[in-house]
């Protein structure tokens, strides 16, 4: 899976040109991608890149890889990232890290997003993957109920849980947010359902990627495939 993973970053590190304004994604195979532009940089490749955690910056400044915020570069060439799910459309289910917010003004903020996964993620409907939603703590309880209400009126039901921290602490992002993980098995309308969540007081941000990935390059034991 490792393996797969470190192949797809390289097939899209093939992307990356010198000048290019970077966005650096979050989780086990964007690291892969954030080490392969470790290398480049230190052959002599120049960038400007712009992180989406705290956990990203960490291991890019350890690498030397020169950094910007969105604020100081707030248009980038070019975001690599991973997902937790995609389908033949190029839609993503991500925040399986905690760091969807970022990941996802990061991608806006993108001409183009390449997403770098293993064959495990590709599904033919979303929604295998609990769907991250990130929130304001401030009134979490009713705002679970809100989304549990909205659920039941699209037909759309599943257990929702305050995502929990390893610490068993509640888990808090890199913006100070909660997450609920909702385990709806099966994402019938995902625009819909996207809509629907963002008019919800108290929701932040959502895990859904709906148009913004331009390509996934999707690693596995036949190689790699590009879609997209
Ligand atoms: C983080 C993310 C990650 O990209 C997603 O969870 C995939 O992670 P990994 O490459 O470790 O499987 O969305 O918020």
């Amino acid at each position: 899976m490792d393996n797969a993973k470190r192949m797809a970053a390289e097939r899209a590190a093939e992307f990356v040109r010198d000048g290019m304004r970077l966005g650096l994604g979050t989780g086990s195979t964007a690291a892969h991608f954030v080490d392969c532009v470790g290398e480049r940089v230190a052959a002599g490749t120049k960038l400007i890149c712009v992180p989406t955690s705290e956990a990203t910056r960490k291991q890019a400044e350890k690498l030397g890889i020169p950094l910007s915020t969105l604020d100081e570069t707030p248009e980038l060439d070019l975001t690599v990232d991973g997902a937790d799910e995609f389908d033949q459309e190029l839609r993503l289910i991500k925040g399986g890290g905690g760091a969807l917010l970022r990941e996802k003004i990061v991608a806006n903020a993108s001409e183009r997003m390449i997403v770098i996964t293993d064959a495990s993620k590709s599904v033919a409907r979303l929604g295998r993957f609990p769907l991250p939603v990130e929130i304001v703590p401030f009134g979490a309880e009713a705002t679970r109920r809100a989304i549990t209400r909205m659920l039941v009126d699209m037909d759309q039901t599943g257990a929702i849980r305050l995502r929990m921290g390893a610490d068993g602490l509640v888990f808090v992002t890199d913006g100070g947010h909660y997450i609920f993980d909702c385990a709806l098995g099966s994402i019938a309308d995902p625009d819909g359902l996207a809509r629907a969540l963002h008019e919800i007081p108290g929701v932040v941000e959502h895990g859904l990627f709906l148009g913004l990935a331009d390509a996934v390059i999707v690693a596995g034991d036949a190689g790699i495939k590009i879609i997209g």
